[in-house]
This record gives C-alpha cells, structure tokens and sequence, in this order.
C-alpha cells in the first residue's frame, strides 16, 4: 500500500488536521512513511499567519519537487492547509510538479483524491471550495503511533474566526466560525477516554466563540423573528463554551482539560468561574494580547483596552493564584511608536506571563493592516523583537526558578524528546518537567520535586517521584 509523510507547520490545529488525515488515510490501506525519503506521497501542510511560514514551506516544496522530478518521478506531491486554501491553483502554476491543493474545509477528501491521483485517473486536483458541515470532519485520532498509549489529545470543536482582527489572514483561511454540536464533541473525548487518553486540549481558532453563532441562529428560529437579536439577550447566562467544558468535564476517567485559543474579549466571567469550579480544568490560560498600547489594539480592532486585559489577568489570578498565563504579541504593528512599543515592555513586565511567543508584524495579502500607513521598517522590528524576548525570558527565568525546591504534580505523557532515556510530563499549569522516570509512568499523575530549572523546562528529582 502506498506510504504516506505529512510534515506539518504551524499551530495546534495544523497538528490535530495532520493527524486526523494520516488517520483516515490508515483507514483506507494507506501506511504511515517513517520518512519523505521512504513514501509514495508527500503531503506539506502549510500555515499563512507570517509570510515566513509561507516561504518555509513553499522552499520545502521546491526541493521536494527537484528530487521528485530526478529520482522518483511517481511520488505524488500535496499542499494542504491554511496557505493551499489562500494561494489555491497559483501554487501549482508556480510548482508544476504539485499534485495536489486541498483546501481547510477538505481535508476528509485528502483520501480519495489520492486514490485518483494515485490510479492514474486524474492528475491536478486543486479543491478549496467552502463545504457546509466540515467542521465535523476532523474527527479521528492516531492514538498508538508508535505503538504505545497517547496520554494527551487534541479535540477541534470549531473551525474558523469571524473576529477580523486587521493583520490576520485567518478569517480567509479558514472562513466563517462554525462549532461541532456538545454531544458530538462529547463523544469523541468519551472515545479517546475509553482508549488511555487522561488531557484533552479542545482546539479552535476562538473558542470563546465556541457555539455564538449557532446560538444566536436558534435564538432567532426560536423566537420566530428572524431578528438578528444579539446573544446576550439570549435566556441562558452561560456561555455555550462553558457548556461544552461542563459536558466534557462530566467524563469519567478523564483527569485534565486544557483548551486553545481563547480571545481575551470573549473572556467572560462564566468562563472564570469556571476554574473555580471545574477541578479538572488546569490552571492554564493563553491568552494572545498583542500589544499594550490602547491606540495599536484599536488599529488591529481587538476589542478590549489594556486595563480590561489587566482586569481579566487579575480576575484568572483572583479565582486561582497559581494560574500559568501565556500570550501571543506583535511587535510593529503599522504605525506602532517607541511609545506604543514600550508600553507593551510594561504591560509585559506587570504582566509577568509565564511565557510570551513574540512575532514580528507581517503584511498578509487582504487584510487591512497590510495597506495602513506607518509601515515599520524590519530593522526596527527586529530591534523591538529582541527587546521584548529578553524580558519575556527574564521573567519566564525568575518564574521558572522560583519552581524549584516545590513539589508539584505532573501527568507523564512519555519519552523526553530530547533525551528519550527520560520521562517528560507537565503540570497542570502547562510546565514541561523531566525526569528520570520509566516506561511504567506514562499516563500517571505524579508528585515530583523540581530540583532545576532550564530555559522553559522544569527539571525534577527522581528520588522524591511516588514509585
Ligand atoms: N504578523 C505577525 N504575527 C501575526 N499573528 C497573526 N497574524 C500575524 C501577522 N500578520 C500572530 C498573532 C497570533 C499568532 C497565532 O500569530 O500573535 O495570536
């Protein structure tokens, strides 16, 4: 049977896509490539956040496509993903020797498309159409790669953002914002539970939105109107992500639940409350800010200030102190001042995130922010860029020590990657830990003390583990 290799860029979602395909190509005969050199079929699939990544992955291409054409002219060659839906048929105008371009909302056509191309039957298919219902299409897991138990899973709840924020191409990516019905998503974590999974991580690309639109649909239907009422006058004062997360909290055998990525607009006092009182939610919060300055946040239409970002860190704090809170921020935002950078460097500082991933702004085809005026050369960009990564390490430093000489309970997901002689597992606040564990510790919740700290990874005492 034709082997397959999926590389994957990007963020949590093209992971969980990536999986989800390489499952449903297991289901019908395909084999999983150990690598690009061993397979019948390459598929990249892409992400178009920073024109960087784009660059990545079409360079990948390009040589793919040079050792396809000398070596192995069979091998069938695929994009897949946030930069195949964006760029569709130009990728294969500028690589002929691309197969196939399959777009956010077909990855469950990755299969047949492949038996087509594959048989001889057709030769270019580029498919990036929109396709009602393909948000329930990402379903199914590899749970036993290596032939051992998966302790943490990705679930996708949702696909899509109507937020619009002005410098991001997700909106085009990965179109309107549409959810997966609660017991739909609620049976497949029962599913991953009953094979040996104790985390699940409920994906989307705005999970506070998690539910809005079909809420307000049936709100609408309901009342009979038709009048677009707005969904805080709906009769439910809970949120249907909250919902989801009660239903999913409901699960037995279920040890942990994480979820990402959260807009801090959408971060209502529901879902606060519900670190309160959900015990198998982790103290964990990404919460993507962007900047610090007022001005930028109305520039990028983020749809909060920076003191009710400032109030919504406080508020997660005050329903648990211990709380690990990580960000995503851009630096040159067009039109973005020393004066707007550096009230970023302190809304970091008072802050104090565990962890931040900085981004210098990048220009994406379409969107708003790509035609402001104050463009910001890359030099500064650059220089902002690395002003705030050394304050962000030198807090996530003095966070990460104050860990040691602390015992603190990790769940074991496996093997370090670094260094697979040692077991790695993370807190409930979403720090890696080391130690010198052994095969028997996967999937259990363990008590260790951290003896060290490195850059982002906690190190703990083997001596102290509960054996
Ligand atoms: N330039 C730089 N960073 C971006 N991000 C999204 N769009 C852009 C862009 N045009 C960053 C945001 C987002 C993260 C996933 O990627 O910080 O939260």
């Amino acid at each position: 049977m034709p082997g397959v290799f999926i590389k994957t860029y990007g963020c949590q979602m093209n992971e969980r896509d990536s999986e989800a395909v390489a499952a449903q190509l297991v289901a019908k005969g395909y084999t999983l490539a150990p690598s690009e050199a061993a397979a019948d079929v390459i598929l990249l699939n892409t992400c178009s956040v920073r024109d960087f990544a784009e660059q990545k992955a079409i360079g990948k291409m390009q040589n793919l496509a040079a050792d396809v054409r000398k070596n192995r002219p069979d091998v069938v060659l695929g994009f897949m993903g946030c930069m195949a839906q964006s760029r569709g048929q130009e990728l294969i105008d500028r690589l002929p020797d691309v197969d196939l371009v399959l777009g956010t909302q077909k990855f469950h056509h990755a299969a047949d498309y492949l038996d087509e191309i594959l048989a001889g039957c057709r030769d270019k298919i580029v498919d990036v159409a929109a396709e009602p219902g393909s948000e329930a299409t990402i379903r199914e897991h590899l749970l036993n790669g290596s032939g051992k138990k998966s302790i943490t899973a990705y679930v996708s709840i949702m696909q899509g953002c109507n937020q619009r924020c002005t410098f991001c191409i997700v909106p085009d990516t990965r179109g309107e914002e549409r959810s997966r019905s609660i017991p739909d998503i609620v049976a497949e974590c029962r599913q991953l539970v009953s094979q040996g999974v104790k985390e699940i991580t409920l994906l989307g690309q705005i999970v506070t939105s998690y539910g809005k639109r079909e809420k307000r649909d049936a709100w609408r239907v309901a009342c009979g109107t038709g009048d677009p009422s707005p969904v805080t006058r709906h009769p439910s004062r809970t949120s249907p992500f909250v919902q989801l997360l009660d239903a999913v909290h409901e699960i037995e055998g279920l040890e942990r639940i994480r979820f990402t990525a959260p807009h801090p607009k959408g971060y209502g006092d529901d879902l606060i409350q519900a670190y309160a009182r959900l015990p198998k939610l982790v103290e964990s919060a990404h919460l993507p800010v962007q900047s610090g300055s007022d001005r930028v946040l109305k520039l990028m239409h983020r749809g909060y200030t920076r003191e009710r970002f400032l109030g919504l860190v406080k508020k997660l704090r005050r329903a648990k102190s211990n709380i690990g809170i990580t960000t995503d921020i851009i630096v040159g935002f067009p039109g973005e001042t020393e004066d707007d950078f550096e009230q970023t460097l302190a809304l970091a500082r008072e802050v104090e995130f565990d962890n931040a991933y900085i981004f210098k702004y990048s220009q994406r085809r379409d969107t708003p922010a790509a035609e402001m005026p104050g463009q910001v050369p890359l030099k500064i960009r650059e220089e902002r860029n690395h002003r705030l990564l050394e304050t962000v390490n030198e807090i996530g430093k003095r966070k990460y020590d104050a860990f040691i000489g602390r015992r603190t309970q990790i769940l074991v997901e496996g093997p370090s990657k670094k260094n697979p002689a040692r077991m790695t597992g993370r807190t409930r606040c979403n720090k890696i830990v080391v130690f010198d564990g052994a095969e028997r510790h996967r999937g259990q919740l363990l008590d260790v003390k951290i003896t060290r700290a490195g850059s982002f990874t906690l190190y703990g005492d083997p001596a102290v583990v509960n054996l």
